[in-house]
């Protein structure tokens, strides 16, 4: 077996996939004429998914959030990404969700979490793949927006939707602005991420883990620049989930080989991988593990490590964690062997 087909085999956790950068292009264009959202000027709904920035990004992955409206839209969505996970041997996810941009044309809560629900469903005894929701706050709409969010996750409890994040641009809209939804989430049991040293100061991991009381860190590449906050989340073991694609693209000039992910690895950070936007930024869940092996040199081990690193990364309960961690490790042990070049 070559080292890419062993990386398309290994079992996989995904902690870092947005739904709405997870629609089709298909997908987005059809449901976009169906709820009659006009594809602005730039657009092309022959390739929906290509920009010039960040900003041309989120932009679009608005316009997406704009065009899911009806429950069995968000059936639909949820169906279709859970499958190609699953093709990518991803076995569990919990997957980022945008309830703000949903809320921009009046779509209700429970509408969107009960038709994500059924995908979940549907998708679990179709593929055997699991998945939990977290809901994301938009923060650069204001604090107080995201307050409602968060107070809509609560007034709805799913057992299905375990925990919020925040994301959108970092730059101007630092994490201590949402303080409260934070405060609120913790209270009713909420599990706590947040997209952070994306695109800000490696403060803002230190805001993020003291102030908002996070369990992980989605991404985290500009912490390298504190050298004593870099010890304190490697002695800590904080989980960092690392996007290579989407962010190599956006942040450093396309540079996968430069890519902070390697220096994060060397420095003893707990990374693992994930794929971020998948058909957004032309990318898969195993394509954003070859890259990591093609760009920057990691090998089998390293990408066992990322593994359980991911699995030690979820809110699953420690007795399941423990099981995983010994089943995958023998489960991609095996793997290892069948490579053609030997472990
Ligand atoms: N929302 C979806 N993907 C994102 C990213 N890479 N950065 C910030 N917000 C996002
Ligand atoms: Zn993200």
């Amino acid at each position: 077996m070559d080292l890419h087909s062993f990386l398309r085999a290994i079992p996989k956790v995904s902690l870092h996939c947005h739904l709405e950068g997870s629609v089709r292009a298909e997908t987005f264009v059809e449901l976009a004429g169906k709820h009659g959202v006009e594809l602005p000027e730039g657009v092309d709904p022959e390739d929906p998914y290509d920009y010039p920035d960040i900003y041309g990004f989120l932009n679009v992955y608005n316009l997406v959030g704009q065009s899911v409206r009806e429950r069995d839209d968000f059936r639909r969505i949820t169906y279709e990404t859970l499958q190609e996970a699953a093709e990518h041997s991803v076995r569990y996810r919990e997957m980022l969700w945008s309830p703000m941009d949903h809320f921009q044309v009046g779509v209700a809560y429970e509408t969107a979490i009960d038709g994500i629900i059924d995908g979940i469903r549907d998708a679990q005894s179709d593929f055997g793949i699991e998945c939990r929701m977290i809901a994301d706050i938009n923060r650069m709409q204001a604090p107080e927006a995201g307050l409602e969010m968060v107070q809509h996750v609560v007034d709805n409890p799913r057992e299905d939707l375990i925990g919020i994040g925040l994301d959108y641009a970092e730059a101007d809209y630092p994490p201590e602005r949402l303080w409260k939804s934070y405060r609120l989430a913790e209270r009713h049991g909420l599990h706590r991420t947040a997209h952070s040293c994306e695109d800000g100061p490696p403060r803002n991991v230190e805001t993020c883990l003291e102030l908002l009381g996070c369990e992980r860190i989605d991404h985290g590449y500009l912490v390298l620049g504190d050298d004593d906050l870099v010890q304190r989340c490697a002695d800590e073991g904080v989980v960092f989930t690392c996007c290579p694609v989407s962010t190599a693209w956006v942040y450093f000039d396309d540079d996968l080989a430069n890519h902070p992910i390697k220096d994060m690895a060397a420095r003893g950070l707990k990374i693992m991988l994930d794929c971020d936007d998948p058909p957004m930024f032309k990318t898969n869940p195993s394509n954003d593990y070859i890259v990591a092996a093609d760009y920057m040199g990691f090998g089998p081990a390293d990408f066992r490590q990322f593994v359980l690193n991911g699995i030690d990364g979820t809110w699953l309960d420690e007795p399941t964690k423990r099981r995983w961690r010994l089943e995958w490790s023998r489960e991609i042990d095996e793997l290892i062997t069948q490579l053609d070049d030997g472990p």
